[in-house]
């Protein structure tokens, strides 16, 4: 199915209100005053001129904070890493800059927003340590973990011995800078407080069950006291994924001064918290004259914070991707003066697979092979690691659909070879990867007397189409047309749901709303059984099905009840179950679960400058079942816009000096404009993966970004002759 997305319409009428749009009676207005050191304590503050300002209420601060817990336990959402996470206001110390020092409160922004530059604050400085290539020298293995994450596996065979006598190889160092999601929703929380002392919380947020559990725990809340909505939500890309200071900040001047209360962060602030780590990375592969793989070896080293082990699988895919009997894969840390990063759009895989599709592409030119052939020579039918199967692969089929379409087989192998007036023309390839993720969920469907069907789950929608896959699901689950269904989500009161990350939403909540449908269809069933006169009587439930808006018998459709009139006849005018969908792990843990890509590329360098577009793209999708077409296809051309973003623009500087992210706004932070984008044709090759869901669906986001600026390195390398070894690829490294 291909369908426009079911909340457009309210989207782009202004109707859909995101979470510093929902009114309040008596609304006030919180700014947060940022830190201005990187390590240290603040010594004092003075408020009195703010305090001073027509319509200020309170400056908040570490000192006249409401009551606050104190141990780490309760401030650990449901995707924190391990250690102690950062504590808003909680006492005097500064960790990282940006921080948040005070909140001021006000009956207007503009007072407020006044007000906050009034704010004096002395502080006492520290000594920081801010650049990871200066510390490399005192890196950690990752000891505090995350749940869900997986460290590299332990070494396969011989990796340095075989590296270091093959008679092909290839070594090479390559680094990737910080980035920033940047949302178009500044993040935001407007915090109502009911009579009754009740707190809803409008929250900028990949998951409203853990903003609720966070506020909850943070402030000694019960959960019958708190509850959170993010019906709509303007991007996140993991940003999201953990709740953000904002939502502490607005709770707290709620509970002190007993109002609704909303804090919006400026696009400054949004620096000031998780970024995607900046990597180093050293990739060596060996290899026998035809091809064949040998050795790989991928090594990592990352930032994290003081307090946290911030970890992402940066070099697992290296052990996944080709066929090879010696592999060795290292992860290490290296403590910074920053804040934590967070998760990014396929964190992890962005930097690692880039990597190693560089290197691939490197070990293809000293083979002098062409680097789908190198690709196909090595293809693994079996986990390199640990031998055992894929739960669906077609990478193969994206390899032979993608080229074919992008006409690969044309390619010239020489560097340099083809040109039109003042630019080269570079053709370059990757492979990609993500991970197949299910989780646990549940929903509740309520279908009608009118026959309109509401099925719900505390899930989100943070643009990429939520609302619109589980109407499919559900209308094709019920033989239902998709206007008679809507779908509740982004409220923490409606049945669990994960966290919105991971690329995993549709084959886990999705997953849970074809159950619960399931449900609906035995119970609609067994109430048909008992109507007068019912065509159903004497029919097995494999006898009937679900369609067009009725349920009938499969060898006789003209013997039909509708769907509503079954529902009328139950006497309570509606229908309802629920449902809790639990991942078959015994069998899943069986499989290696991955999405696949191959992405083909072709770039244009202008000789003389440097500068470089990329012209053509085809990227070729193995991601299992796909539910809605037209929004799967937005996906991967997002994933692709920010594939070039990562090669070509992207990249957020610090000066280590300051200890500070310096182009922390949008005119300095480059991102691809239209002007970047050129062709982008998508291609989805057939899969149908019942093993990572029963709707055969894998899931399509991440995988759309992993590979593409790899592709475009390759590209680059290709046109010009010239290997850029970090991101992004500017002018400056290019010529
Ligand atoms: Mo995504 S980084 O899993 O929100």
């Amino acid at each position: 199915m291909a369908v426009s997305r079911v909340d457009g319409r309210d989207k782009v009428t202004g109707q859909a209100r995101y979470a510093a749009e929902h009114p309040a009676d008596a609304l006030l207005y919180g700014v947060v005053v940022s830190g201005t050191i990187t390590k240290g304590r603040i010594a004092a503050i003075d408020a009195r001129k703010a305090l001073a300002v027509p319509g200020v209420i309170e400056v908040i601060t570490h000192e006249n904070r409401p009551r606050i817990r104190s141990f780490d336990l309760f401030y650990k959402d449901m995707t924190a890493p391990g250690g102690s996470p950062f504590r808003p206001l909680y006492d005097d110390k500064i960790h990282s800059s940006g921080q948040p020092v005070a909140l001021v409160v006000a009956a207007t922004f503009e007072a407020a927003r006044y007000a906050s530059s009034l704010v004096e604050i002395a502080y006492e400085a520290e000594a920081h340590e801010t650049c990871l290539l200066d510390h490399l020298e005192r890196s950690h293995k990752p000891s505090r973990l995350k749940a869900g994450y997986t460290p590299p596996p332990e070494p396969k065979g011989f990796a340095d011995e075989v590296w270091d006598s093959a008679l092909v190889k290839m070594e090479g160092d390559y680094y990737s800078g910080v980035e920033h999601h940047n949302p178009l929703e500044m993040f935001a929380s407007t915090v109502v407080r009911g009579v009754d002392g009740h707190l809803t919380i409008y929250d900028k947020t990949q998951s409203s069950q853990n903003s609720r559990w966070y506020v909850s725990h943070v402030f000694g809340l019960s959960k019958d006291k708190v509850t959170v909505r993010n019906p709509y939500v303007g991007g996140a890309f993991g940003s999201g994924l953990r709740p953000q200071y904002q939502l502490a900040l607005a709770v707290m001047a709620a509970l002190k001064l007993e109002r609704s209360v909303r804090v919006v962060l400026t696009r400054q602030q949004m620096f000031s918290f998780g970024h995607r780590p900046e990597t180093v990375q050293r990739v060596r592969l060996g290899a026998r004259p035809d091809g064949t793989l040998t050795a790989i070896i991928h090594e990592a080293l990352a930032e994290t914070s003081r307090n946290e082990d911030y970890v992402e699988a940066v070099v697992n895919w290296s052990g996944q991707l080709y066929a090879c009997e010696h592999i060795r894969l290292g992860y290490k840390l290296v403590a910074l003066d920053r804040f934590s990063p967070i998760d990014m759009r396929a964190p992890g895989a962005a930097h690692g697979v880039h990597a190693l599709e560089v290197a691939m592409d490197e070990l293809s030119y000293e083979l002098t092979m062409d680097p789908l052939a190198l690709r196909l020579r090595n293809y693994a039918d079996l986990d390199p690691t640990d031998g055992l199967p894929y739960s669906t692969k077609e990478l193969r089929a994206c390899y032979e659909q993608g080229a074919a379409r992008f006409g690969w087989h044309q390619r010239p192998g020489e560097v340099r070879s083809m040109r039109e007036g003042h630019e080269l023309i570079g053709w370059g390839m990757a492979s990609g990867m993500w991970d197949a993720m299910q989780m646990f969920a549940r929903a509740s469907a309520v279908l009608h007397a009118d026959g309109n069907l509401v099925v719900s789950s505390a899930a989100t929608d943070i643009g990429t189409g939520t609302y619109t896959a589980m109407c499919i699901i559900a209308a094709d689950a019920m033989g239902m047309p998709l206007e008679r269904v809507r779908f509740q989500l982004g409220d923490s009161t409606l049945p669990v749901a994960p966290v919105e990350g991971g690329s995993s939403h549709v084959a886990t909540v999705g997953s849970a709303v074809q159950g619960v449908c399931g449900k609906l269809q035995k119970s609609l069933f067994k109430l048909a059984r008992k109507m007068p006169d019912s065509p159903f009587a004497k029919a097995r439930f494999e006898d009937a099905e679900f369609a067009g808006g009725a349920l009938r018998l499969r060898a006789h459709p003209g013997h039909a009840l509708p769907l509503a009139a079954i529902v009328a006849f139950d006497g309570a005018g509606r229908l309802e179950e629920k449902y809790m969908m639990l991942p078959n792990v015994l069998k899943q843990k069986n499989y290696l679960r991955a999405t696949h890509s191959a992405v083909f590329v072709e770039v244009r360098v202008d000789e003389a400058f440097g500068t470089v577009r990329v012209t053509r793209v085809v990227s070729a999708i193995a991601a299992g079942r796909i539910i809605n077409a037209k929004a799967a296809r937005s996906q991967i051309i997002g994933g692709v816009v920010w594939g070039i973003g990562q090669a070509l623009h992207e990249e957020t500087q610090s000066d280590d000096r300051l200890g500070r992210f310096m182009n922390h706004n949008l005119g300095e932070y480059q991102v691809p404009v239209n002007a970047d984008i050129h062709d982008i044709d998508v291609v989805f090759v057939q899969e149908d993966d019942r093993i990572v869901s029963r709707l055969g669906a894998k899931g399509v986001g991440e995988i759309g970004q992993v590979g593409v600026a790899a592709a475009v390195c390759n590209a680059i390398y290709h046109a010009t002759g010239r290997r850029v070894r970090s991101t992004p690829m500017t002018p400056d490294k290019v010529m």
